[in-house]
Formats: C-alpha cells, sequence, structure tokens
C-alpha cells in the first residue's frame, strides 16, 4: 500500500509527477509522457496556469465554442462557450438563431445585491444586544473605511447590516446579516474582508459594552462569510413571439406551444424532471460561466437553492400563451463578476470577454440567463418533437468514432451515412466494423 507523502506541496513539479505516477499509475513512463503533453510550451503561460492553484501537474483541456447570433436587447452577441458536451453549443447555436428571427431576447436586472454573514453566539437579554448593535452599527462601517473606500469611490460597497435573531433555529445563534453593492466585482474577496472586520469590531466592542455582565460581553463568532445565497441578485430573460410563428407549418404551431407549456407545467410540478430541466439550463449558463472566469459552484449552489425557494424544487423557466403569444422566460439568480479573480489573469478568459465586447457584470447577467433559457428551449423543444436523442447522437457520433479510433476518411464516410441513418452507439459501432471489413 502506498505511504501517505510528507511536504508533497514542496516538490518541484517534476518530482510531484515522479511520485504520482509511480505510486498511482500502471504505466508510469506513459502516464508521465500524457501529462507533460497537455503542458504548454510557452513557458510564461504555462507558470501563470501552475500558480493557478497549488500542486498543479499539468493543464486540463475543455473546447472553448461559440455560439453565433444571440440577438439581446438589439445588440448582436457571439457568445463563447467552455463546455465537454457535444450537442451543449450547437443547440444554444439553434436557439439564438430561430429568436433572432423572432425578435431576439429581452432581459431586465432586477437586482444586484450580495449578502454575507457573521454568524455568532450570544449568551444573554436580546432586547441588550439589540442595544448594542444599534450602538456600534456606525463603527461597523467605520472602521471597515479601508476596505470600503475605493468600492465606495465607484458607487457600490456595504448597503445595510442587520442583526437577526436566529434563536428559534439554533439556541444562543444570532447574525450580523450584510448586503453589499460590488458593482463589476463578483465580490467575494471584498465581502468576506469586510466581514472579518465586522467580526472583530463585533467582539472587541462587546468586551467594553458597559450594559452586558461578563457572559454577554463574551460574543463569540463562529465564522464569517459571504452567502451564494443571492435571490435578490436576479435577473429575468424573456422572448416572445406570436403562436402561428413558432413553426414553419402554422397547424402545428398551437399544437408544439400546448406542448412546450405541458413541458413546462411537469417540470413546475415534479422535482424530478425540475432537475434534469434545471440541469439543461445549466449546460448554457455553466459553459458561459466558466469561459468568462466566473465560479461555477457559486452558481449552480445559488441558483438550486433558488429553484427551491419556496419549499419544493422546481423549474426555472416559464411559459405561457395568451392572446395569440407565447412566451418563454426565466428569472434566475447569478452573482457573476467581470473585473478582478481570473478576469484579469487568464487569457481566454480575457478574450472571451472581449468577444462579449467587454460586458458589465450586468450585463453578463443578462448574458449568461439568456445562454440558460436559449439551452432549455433547445432542450425541452426537442424533448416535445423529435426526441434528444437523435440530436444528440449526431453530435456525439465524432466521439464514439475517436473511441474506436477512426481515421478522418472513416469518419468523414460514417458521418455522411449517419446523416440518413439512426445514429445509437451500437450502430455506429457495427457500421464502423463494416467499413473496416469492407477496407480490409
Ligand atoms: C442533457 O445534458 C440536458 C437535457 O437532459 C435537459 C432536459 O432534459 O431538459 C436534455
Amino acid at each position: 500500500m502506498t505511504k501517505p507523502v510528507q511536504g508533497f506541496s514542496k516538490l518541484t513539479k517534476e518530482e510531484k509527477i515522479e511520485w504520482i505516477v509511480s505510486n498511482y499509475t500502471h504505466d508510469s513512463e506513459s502516464a508521465k509522457y500524457l501529462l507533460k503533453r497537455y503542458w504548454n510550451s510557452d513557458s510564461d503561460l504555462q507558470k501563470l496556469h501552475d500558480e493557478f492553484i497549488e500542486n498543479t501537474i499539468t493543464n486540463y483541456y475543455l473546447p472553448l465554442g461559440i455560439a453565433p447570433n444571440f440577438l439581446i436587447n438589439n445588440k448582436l452577441y457571439a457568445i463563447p462557450m467552455a463546455i465537454e458536451e457535444s450537442s451543449v453549443v450547437a443547440a444554444a447555436s439553434k436557439a439564438a438563431k430561430f429568436w433572432l428571427d423572432r425578435g431576439g431576447f429581452k432581459t431586465t436586472i432586477l437586482g444586484t445585491e450580495k449578502i454575507g454573514q457573521v454568524h455568532f453566539m450570544f449568551l444573554g437579554d436580546t432586547t441588550k444586544l439589540k442595544t448594542f448593535f444599534n450602538y456600534i452599527e456606525p463603527k461597523l462601517r467605520s472602521e471597515s473605511s479601508d476596505i470600503t473606500k475605493n468600492m465606495e469611490k465607484r458607487g457600490g460597497g456595504i448597503s445595510k447590516i442587520e442583526l437577526r435573531d436566529k434563536t428559534s433555529e439554533l439556541a444562543n445563534y444570532y447574525q450580523l446579516h450584510c448586503t453589499f453593492e460590488t458593482l463589476d466585482a463578483m465580490g467575494a474577496n471584498f465581502i468576506n474582508s469586510c466581514l472579518e472586520q465586522f467580526a472583530k469590531t463585533l467582539e472587541q466592542e462587546a468586551q467594553s459594552f458597559s450594559d452586558f455582565n461578563e457572559t454577554e460581553k463574551n460574543i463569540e463568532v463562529v465564522m464569517s462569510i459571504l452567502s451564494n445565497y443571492v435571490p435578490n441578485c436576479l435577473v429575468r430573460a424573456e422572448v416572445s413571439c406570436p403562436v402561428d410563428e413558432l413553426t414553419d407549418d402554422e397547424n402545428n404551431a398551437t399544437e408544439f406551444a400546448k406542448k412546450m407549456i405541458q413541458a413546462i407545467a411537469i417540470a413546475k410540478a415534479e422535482p424530478h424532471r425540475a432537475v434534469t430541466h434545471n440541469k439543461g439550463i445549466m449546460n448554457g449558463i455553466d459553459a458561459v460561466i466558466l469561459a468568462t472566469g466566473n465560479d461555477f459552484r457559486a452558481v449552480e449552489a445559488g441558483v438550486h437553492a433558488y429553484a427551491s425557494k419556496d419549499g419544493k424544487y422546481t423549474s426555472l423557466t416559464d411559459a405561457s400563451m395568451e392572446d395569440g403569444v407565447f412566451k418563454f422566460w426565466i428569472e434566475i439568480p447569478l452573482a457573476l463578476g467581470t473585473v478582478g479573480g481570473l478576469t484579469s489573469l487568464h487569457p481566454l478568459v480575457k478574450l472571451a470577454l472581449e468577444i462579449l465586447q467587454k460586458p458589465s457584470a450586468k450585463e453578463l447577467m443578462q448574458i449568461v440567463a439568456v445562454a440558460g433559457l436559449a439551452q432549455n428551449f433547445a432542450a425541452v423543444r426537442s424533448l416535445v418533437t423529435t426526441g434528444i436523442q437523435e440530436g444528440h447522437m449526431k453530435m456525439h457520433l465524432l466521439n464514439i468514432l475517436n473511441q474506436l479510433g477512426a481515421t478522418d476518411q472513416e469518419k468523414s464516410t460514417l458521418t455522411k451515412y449517419f446523416k440518413k441513418n439512426t445514429a445509437t452507439h451500437s450502430s455506429v459501432v457495427e457500421a464502423f466494423e463494416n467499413l473496416r471489413k469492407e477496407n480490409d
């Protein structure tokens, strides 16, 4: 059995590789060769990537694709998407084109409020704690002014600091529930720095607050951290058109609209379907979040919490048909940044933001929400018409052929063949084997 390693982080990159391949792979030479094949020949670029995280041994590539023709509030965007799943970019592009011919996407920012909390324990009289809080609230702000002054100059900063009594949920538990405006920054560092300063002020001031007894003076801060649940950092994206313009064949249009609405109603009613429905939305959202250097884990956590805000997990999109107009929309919380973090460090992130015309955080929220809505429209449209496999397998075909080791010539022949024939995993394997036999 492999022994625990001491001081792994202090080893050089070569030494780390040597250790991992010799202890955990069956063919250490091949593993080493593979890891190094993914190194970038530009040593500066490689160093940059090495330093994003710790214990780096190589790079892990994801394809970066473009979904063009997104008309959003009358402005045309080409959206960069980083994702490994075939058919996502194709579906986004198809939905973009579909709505381009029908007036495009309209979006509205419903809020930009970010949240952070200082969680603490207080054993004593709640009324005294409230008086204490009112007394220190201005101090909480003034003692964090070094952290907030630049953000304030640009129009952001601390919006509100509230004392919340959480003792009905957990004995002695209170919080400072704080809201922030972080403008174009996602704001995690700013918020966490403010919160840690609030925590210090809170504990220190309690020590000298004369109304408190000895126990009350010992406020115990447990932790200070931003919340990724941001229900008021919200964006809405919408598409609409006359029902009879939904399909080429007017007679089928109402039928199609009804089926779309039924599919959304099912996702609203039933959590198993809602999760998959929302997963399809996140296919679009995560891909743009990744391409633009934002934190997809934060967004995922916040979005799914929002999907269950009324006590039951439900669809993030909605649809209606009224007075002959079909409407399809999403409301989604997205705490994003277009400055700071990876946005100014990762060369491809910088380029992705340039392709998006250097958006503000608000503009990026709108673009990302549209990518989610478009993805969901494309998925549900396929589901209620042809089924998902037809389109998906066409896109997945190349992955299967690559797994089988097909040559370029074979790929070209089989791609043509599957334009007219149904692609399943076994039918692709069979057609590939037949082609090989023919050519032997
Ligand atoms: C696959 O990645 C996403 C879908 O399952 C979404 C959906 O079912 O709505 C196709």
